[in-house]
C-alpha cells in the first residue's frame, strides 16, 4: 500500500498532509510513504526529517503519485495531478465540498474514492479524525494573537507606578471550536471577555471559560441547534433583536473576534457598518468568517483594512498561519482516518464502505458525486 503526499500548490497554503511522526506510524501500519520534495517547507519540516522517519522523497509530484493507493492532501489538488495514482485510489483532504462541485467531481475520475475531511461525522469515535476541530482550534488561537499584535494597547490590566493600564475588552462572535479557543486565549492574555452564540449549549461552555454570555434568549434561541450540533439560520425577527443587543455591546469593546458560521451557507452578518462606526478608534475586528462572506461586511478577504480608525483583519486560511502545529494535527487526523481503511491482518487497503465514518466522509466514488448533502 503506497501513500502519496504532494506539495500543496494553492496560494496561502503552507500546510502539509504528513508529519515525521505520522510517517513512522503509517509505515508501522504497513504502508510505504512517498512525499514530494519540499512538501514540508511551509511547515518547517525539512525533507531530511521526513526521510529520517522512513519516507521516500520523490523528486516531483509525478514520482510521488505513481501507483499510489492513497493520496493525502490538505486542499483539493488539480485532478490531473492525480493521474499517476492507481485506478480506484482513495484521495483524502479538505476539499471545501460545498464550494467547487465540478472540481470535486473531477477528482472522482478513474474510479477514485474521494473523502472530504469536513464531512467526517462528529461522533465520539471520530473525534481524533476531526480536522475541522483541529484546524478551527488553532485558528481561534491565532485570531487573538493577530489581534493582540495589531492592537495599540495592552491586553491585561497592569498597575504600574506611572498609572494603571486598563484591560482590553474582547467580544467573540460564535462559540464553536474556534470561538471557545479564542475566548480561552484572550482570557490567558488577561482580557475581559464576552461571547455570543445562538446555540443554548454555548452558554454554559462560554461561562465555564470565565467569559460573559451575551445573547437574546427566547424560544427561537432554545431551538437553534440542529441534531448535528450546528446552528440554524435565524429568523429576521431574531436577527433584529440580536443586532440591537450587539449594537449596545460592541461600542464598549476593543477587539471583536468573528467565528460565526452555518455549514454550507453564507456567514451571518453580525457586525454592521453602522456598528463599526460606533467602535472606539484603535479597535480591531478579526473576521475568521471572511472566506464565507464575513460576519462584518467591511472585512476584505486576504486584507487588513482600516475604516474610521477600526482595523479589520481578513486573513485567509488562518490555520496555515500557524502551519507547523496545524500540519502536525491535521496529519494525525489523516493517520487516524486511514487506520480505519487498512486491514490489520493483511496490512492492505480494505475500505469498510458501510462504516458510518466512511459513509459520512465519502463524497465521490466510481466517477460520481455520492454524498447526500451534495445532491441536487
Ligand atoms: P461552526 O464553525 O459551524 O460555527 C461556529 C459557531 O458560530 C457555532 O457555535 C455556531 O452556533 C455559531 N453561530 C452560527 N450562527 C450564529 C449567529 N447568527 N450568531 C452567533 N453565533 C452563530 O461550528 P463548529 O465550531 O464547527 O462547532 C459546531 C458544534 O459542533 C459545536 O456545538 C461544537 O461544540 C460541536 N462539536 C462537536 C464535536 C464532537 O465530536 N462531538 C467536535 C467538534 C465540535
Amino acid at each position: 500500500m503506497k501513500i502519496a503526499v504532494l506539495r500543496e500548490r494553492r496560494p496561502h497554503e503552507k500546510r502539509v498532509a504528513a508529519s515525521p511522526e505520522t510517517v513512522k506510524k503509517l509505515i508501522a501500519l504497513g504502508a510505504s510513504v512517498s512525499i514530494e520534495t519540499g512538501a514540508g517547507e511551509g511547515s518547517r519540516i525539512p525533507d531530511a526529517l521526513f526521510a529520517a522517519a522512513g519516507a521516500t522523497m520523490a523528486a516531483d509530484a509525478e514520482a510521488a503519485i505513481a501507483d499510489a493507493d492513497v493520496v493525502f492532501c490538505v486542499q483539493r489538488p488539480e485532478a490531473a495531478a492525480l493521474n499517476g495514482a492507481k485506478a480506484g485510489a482513495v484521495v483524502i483532504g479538505l476539499f471545501a465540498p460545498y464550494g467547487d462541485r465540478d472540481g470535486l467531481a473531477a477528482l472522482a475520475a478513474n474510479g477514485r474514492a474521494v473523502m472530504a475531511m469536513e464531512f467526517v461525522p462528529r461522533i465520539s469515535r471520530a473525534q481524533a479524525m476531526d480536522a475541522l476541530s483541529s484546524q478551527a482550534n488553532l485558528a481561534g488561537y491565532k485570531a487573538v494573537i493577530d489581534a493582540a499584535a495589531e492592537f495599540s494597547r495592552a491586553m491585561p490590566m497592569m498597575m504600574t507606578a506611572a498609572g494603571t493600564v486598563a484591560p482590553a475588552r474582547v467580544l467573540v462572535f460564535g462559540a464553536g471550536v474556534a470561538g471557545l479557543q479564542a475566548i480561552a486565549t484572550a482570557r490567558r492574555l488577561g482580557a475581559i471577555v464576552s461571547a455570543t452564540d445562538v446555540r443554548p449549549a454555548a452558554k454554559e461552555q462560554v461561562e465555564s471559560l470565565g467569559a460573559t454570555f451575551v445573547a437574546v434568549i427566547d424560544d427561537e434561541f432554545k431551538q437553534a441547534e440542529t441534531a448535528a450540533g450546528y446552528a440554524k439560520p435565524m429568523s429576521a425577527d431574531y436577527q433584529a433583536k440580536q443586532a440591537a443587543l450587539i449594537a449596545e455591546t460592541i461600542k464598549k469593546q476593543d477587539i471583536a473576534i468573528c467565528t460565526a458560521l452555518i455549514p454550507g451557507r453564507k456567514a451571518p452578518v453580525l457586525i454592521t457598518e453602522e456598528m463599526v462606526a460606533t467602535m472606539k478608534p484603535g479597535s480591531i475586528i478579526v473576521d475568521l468568517a471572511v472566506e464565507q462572506g464575513g460576519n462584518c461586511p467591511l472585512s476584505k478577504p486576504g486584507e487588513v483594512v482600516e475604516v474610521g480608525g477600526v482595523t479589520l483583519m481578513g486573513h485567509l486560511n488562518v490555520p496555515s498561519r500557524i502551519a507547523q502545529d496545524s500540519s502536525n494535527l491535521y496529519a494525525k487526523n489523516l493517520l487516524n482516518l486511514v487506520t480505519l481503511l487498512v486491514d490489520k491482518g493483511t496490512k492492505e487497503l480494505n475500505v469498510p464502505w458501510d462504516d458510518e465514518i466512511v459513509k459520512g466522509a465519502l463524497v465521490a466514488r466510481d466517477g460520481a458525486v455520492v454524498h447526500p448533502q451534495l445532491q441536487g
